[in-house]
């Protein structure tokens, strides 16, 4: 990956990162202040009904910090810092339900705690992007993911019994390619096979003496 392309996949997630804010936190915050001039006209009319207003306005402040403080770990998941890895995969695993409560999602996932946090990072994104995908697109009823390590690889699979779709990596779309940007930018592969019954997305990833041995030429 040359640094041309390395500066694309900033701007990528930056543009990402500003969409999503601003399809939630600021719409919220623009309701929030029209919320407060409605306020304002009902306590020269009717005190009570500011006060429903008000008990409405604070529940979507409360909303508002939730969302921040996930678009905060967005951008620096605490997976090293302080939650840990185990904790980041509940997080997600919650994140996922919120968004369809009926899924069934298994994660089955080594630890990858002895190598750089770069990789940790990485993979933690990727399947965050893999496992957003299937909620959002696939109709799946099922969510199974599993991570091996393997010493001198990580091998990730992210299967679903959606929809499937036809895999072509457009530009307009920005989650797959950013997925398979990740995995070229530590040197990986990434394989997809998706048909209607499901989708299967393979990763293998060196690492450590793996990185050494330019061996990762497939993802079985
Ligand atoms: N697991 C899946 N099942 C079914 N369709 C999928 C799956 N993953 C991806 N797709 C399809 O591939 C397209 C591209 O996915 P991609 O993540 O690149 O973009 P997106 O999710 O539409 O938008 P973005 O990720 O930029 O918010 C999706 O719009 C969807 O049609
Ligand atoms: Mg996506």
């Amino acid at each position: 990956m040359n640094k041309k392309d390395i500066l694309r996949l900033q701007e990528m997630e930056r543009k990402r990162i500003a969409e999503e804010l601003h399809d939630t936190t600021v719409q919220d915050m623009v309701y929030l202040s029209q919320q407060l001039e409605l306020i304002l006209l009902y306590l020269e009319q009717d005190v009570t009904q500011a006060r429903l207003e008000v008990i409405t306005a604070r529940h979507q402040i409360k909303n508002i910090i939730g969302d921040m403080r996930d678009a905060i770990y967005d951008l620096r998941p605490l997976i090293l810092d302080e939650i840990g890895w185990n904790a980041a995969w509940e997080r997600l695993k919650k994140k996922l339900l919120k968004m369809q409560a009926q899924l069934k999602i298994s994660f089955d996932i080594d630890s990858i705690d002895p190598f750089d946090g770069l990789i940790a990072i990485s993979v933690y994104r990727i399947v965050c992007e893999g496992c957003q995908n299937i909620v959002k697109h696939s109709n799946a009823k099922i969510i199974k993911v599993i991570i091996r390590n393997l010493g001198n690889y990580i091998k990730i699979k992210i299967c679903d019994d959606g929809i499937g779709f036809s895999q072509k990596v457009t530009t307009s779309h920005f989650g797959l390619h950013f997925m398979y940007e990740r995995v070229v930018a530590l040197s990986g592969k990434m394989k997809i096979d998706s048909n209607t019954s499901g989708t299967i997305i393979q990763i293998k990833i060196p690492v450590g003496e793996g990185k050494k041995n330019d061996s990762c030429n497939d993802c079985g």
